[in-house]
């Protein structure tokens, strides 16, 4: 009998510097208690760090997982509420051709935001944590969290993404200038 399952343990996220967060992960072979733990440490860790997503990559896990786990949160008080979702090998299968800018922000690049252009809508599939593939149709917030996320299992952060000439700002800026006007 399996111990009932446990919250996770929040895991150390590592930060820009670090060579595991450019390396490609690898596809998932084995949906075992090992994946299960990782997934549950993942949300876990996503939750209490205020974050909105997270990958496999940001633990020093080098496995194509990703959370997309949007909720309001002080650090993204105006993203939309769901419950939290384990993506296992996830690809972009097809993108509608509108690209938006929006802020971004990363558990491993501390203290910066970027305007960052993503696909408006995108149509993914992944398995989920049992290994059942899905397919979906992400937009808006949620489509630019999977984005950003899949990112993470390519080697990329958000900031390879902001064009030349774009902004970057330290979150004490971006909390001062940014969003008190992008409140509704
Ligand atoms: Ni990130």
């Amino acid at each position: 009998m399996a111990a009932a399952a446990l919250p996770g343990e929040p895991r150390p996220v590592i930060q820009l510097g670090d060579p595991r967060l450019r390396q490609v992960a690898v596809p998932v072979q084995d949906f075992d208690d090992r994946l299960q733990a990782l997934i549950d440490d993942l949300i876990w860790t996503a939750e209490q760090t205020h974050g909105v997503g997270i990958a496999a990559p940001q633990v020093g896990e080098s496995l194509r997982v990703l959370i997309v786990a949007s909720r309001p949160n002080p650090r993204y008080p105006d993203a939309p509420l769901m419950a939290p979702t384990a993506m296992v090998n996830p690809r972009i299968v097809a993108h509608d051709e509108v690209m938006l800018d929006g802020w971004e922000g990363c558990l491993s690049v501390p203290d910066q935001r970027g305007q960052v252009p993503r696909y408006r809508t995108v149509e993914v599939d992944y398995c989920d944590r049992h290994g059942t593939w899905k397919r979906q149709v992400l937009t808006d917030f949620v489509a630019r969290i999977f984005q950003h996320e899949h990112d993470h299992l390519e080697g990329h952060v958000f900031l390879d993404r902001v064009p030349v000439g774009r902004t970057v700002l330290s979150e004490a800026e971006y909390w001062t200038y940014v969003a008190p006007a992008s409140s509704p």
